[in-house]
């Protein structure tokens, strides 16, 4: 029998008994909850009109993150807290984030206005003060067509000005019985609906297990890969198995030679801890979709999507990172260079899902990566280009160079590390390698860049890159 979904809303335990694992959490808010203040406009995480809170029990304090609820299948939301825009108002009165948006004008139409203040209620509970940094984070992925943003930019910047403590923070202690009260359950099949199958494992032994029983089910981590299978390509899943509840995949593991990170950890988690290491890395991932995506989404989703133009794949790829790829009968160690066979396909068999990826720590290296999209914030890329150079007596010791949106995979420039190596790092030689990318990628022609776009912003990363590293006249920038 599968188990009933709970979470809190409004100081209430709320149980669904039936769940349709295909339901997106916003359908269920709009059609079931009857709660129309949450807008639905893209339906594929990219406006933000859709966005809601979630609240989440960590080491006895209450995490609030905004999400979309357009890609966010209804089962995910097991033990959390909801927070609708039509729950800020308390005792008839507005939250300060709605009546800041009201005093500096946010809102024309009103169709993008609940999303917003939804975005701006998690950035008021995540953090104290809110500079531009925060502000143009915090709303990035969040799209309006009226207002134009410098009056929500200005609304947010008056929240400094306000004690952040609302009737969330009055209610904590209550809040954080109902999550206790909320005691997750020992049955890892969540949902079963009209042949429809949702498991939600808590450990790695379950995990194993369900694959191996439900070779032919879909794995979800972050899901804003898997559920727009659902809202765009109009699929359905008949075997989903989250893996998001278990925290042997949501860990860090430092030691002085590498990082290690679980595959279902969050790359909200992830780039507080990589920019300690590689800031380029981190820059990258602020420019990774939106807050709503990056709340959800996983590393181990963005290397099992295989996806050409995945953001860190081209990063790892030069970092020469390894996953640890595991079964019930079997667990392995493999290069990343080694994972991506063709177009979205892997060596991942059916049975089988990625544990954790080990990325080395260089700190003599120059690392260097840079992503080139259509738009700053909430854009996918059309190039990323990322160089690890090693140097040793103004030699190139070592250079790993890897590109996404060049080939069919994302991949190494092996032609172009080779004609480095051994070298000096001199306009001449960057000259040199800079034609040996065309030995190394064919690029596509889409709508989103031609091949011969794509080849030129390839060959200028690279020379960009020798540029910074000699206008630096550092080779040690790295340094940590
Ligand atoms: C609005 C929007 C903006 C985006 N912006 C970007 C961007 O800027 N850059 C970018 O690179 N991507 C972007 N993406 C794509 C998406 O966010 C990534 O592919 C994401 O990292 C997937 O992670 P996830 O945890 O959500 O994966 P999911 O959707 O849960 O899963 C993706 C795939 O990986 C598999 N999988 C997940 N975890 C594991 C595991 N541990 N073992 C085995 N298989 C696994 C799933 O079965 C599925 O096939 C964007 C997506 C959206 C909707
Ligand atoms: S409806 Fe556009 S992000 Fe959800
Ligand atoms: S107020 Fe109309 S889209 Fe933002």
């Amino acid at each position: 029998m599968p188990q009933k979904i709970r979470f809190i809303r409004n100081n209430k335990i709320i149980k669904i008994d039936e769940v349709d694992s295909n339901e997106t959490l916003l359908n269920y808010i709009r059609t079931k909850l009857k709660k129309t203040g949450t807008k639905e406009g893209c339906s594929e995480g990219g406006c933000g009109a859709c966005t809601v809170v979630l609240g989440d029990l960590k080491k006895n304090k209450i995490i609030y993150k905004a999400v979309n609820s357009c890609i966010m299948l209804l089962p995910s939301l097991n033990g959390k807290q909801l927070i609708l825009v039509e729950d800020l108002i308390y005792n008839n009165k507005l939250h300060p984030v709605q009546k800041s948006m009201v005093k500096f004008h946010g809102s024309q139409c009103g169709f993008c206005t609940p999303g917003f203040v939804m975005s701006l209620f998690s950035m008021f509970k995540n953090h104290k003060n809110y500079d531009d940094k925060i502000i143009n984070d915090s709303i990035a992925g969040n799209l309006c067509r009226c207002t134009g943003y410098k009056p929500i930019i200005n609304a947010a910047k008056n929240l400094n000005k306000i004690n952040n403590s609302d009737h969330f923070s009055l209610n904590n202690q209550k809040t954080i019985k109902l999550f206790k009260l909320m005691k997750k359950t020992k049955k890892y099949l969540l949902s079963e609906y009209k042949n429809k199958k949702f498991f939600s494992p808590t450990n790695v032994s379950e995990l194993r297990k369900i694959l191996e029983n439900n070779p032919n089910s879909e794995i979800i981590s972050g899901g804003t890969d898997v559920a727009l299978k659902i809202t765009k390509e109009l699929k359905t899943l008949t075997s989903i198995i989250s893996i998001s509840s278990i925290k042997e995949l949501n860990f860090f593991k430092i030691n002085k030679n590498f990082i290690e990170i679980g595959s279902a950890t969050p790359l909200i988690d992830f780039q507080k801890i990589i920019k300690r290491y590689y800031n380029d890395f981190y820059e990258i991932l602020l420019r990774y979709g939106s807050v709503q995506i990056r709340n959800v989404a996983t590393i181990g989703g963005n290397i099992a999507t295989a996806s050409p133009i995945g953001d860190t794949l081209p990063l790892l790829l030069s970092l020469n990172a390894r996953i640890i790829i595991e079964s019930k009968k079997n667990k392995k160690t493999v290069p990343l260079n080694k994972f991506f066979i063709s177009y979205r396909k892997t060596i991942l068999k059916k049975n089988e899902f990625i544990r954790s990826i080990i990325i080395p720590l260089l700190n003599k290296n120059i690392f260097k990566a840079y992503k080139i999209s259509k738009r700053i914030d909430d854009d996918i890329s059309s190039v990323c280009g990322s160089f690890n150079i090693e140097m040793k007596n103004d030699i190139i010791n070592n250079i790993f160079i890897a590109y996404g949106g060049m080939d069919e995979i994302p991949k190494r420039a092996i032609n172009c590390e080779n004609s480095l190596k051994n070298k000096t790092l001199s306009e001449s030689s960057i000259n040199l390698a800079i034609k040996k990318l065309e030995k190394d990628y064919n690029p596509i022609s889409d709508a989103r860049s031609s091949s011969k776009y794509r080849m030129k912003i390839a060959k200028n990363l690279l020379m960009k890159c020798f540029l910074e590293i000699k206008d630096n006249n550092n080779y040690r920038i790295n340094e940590y």
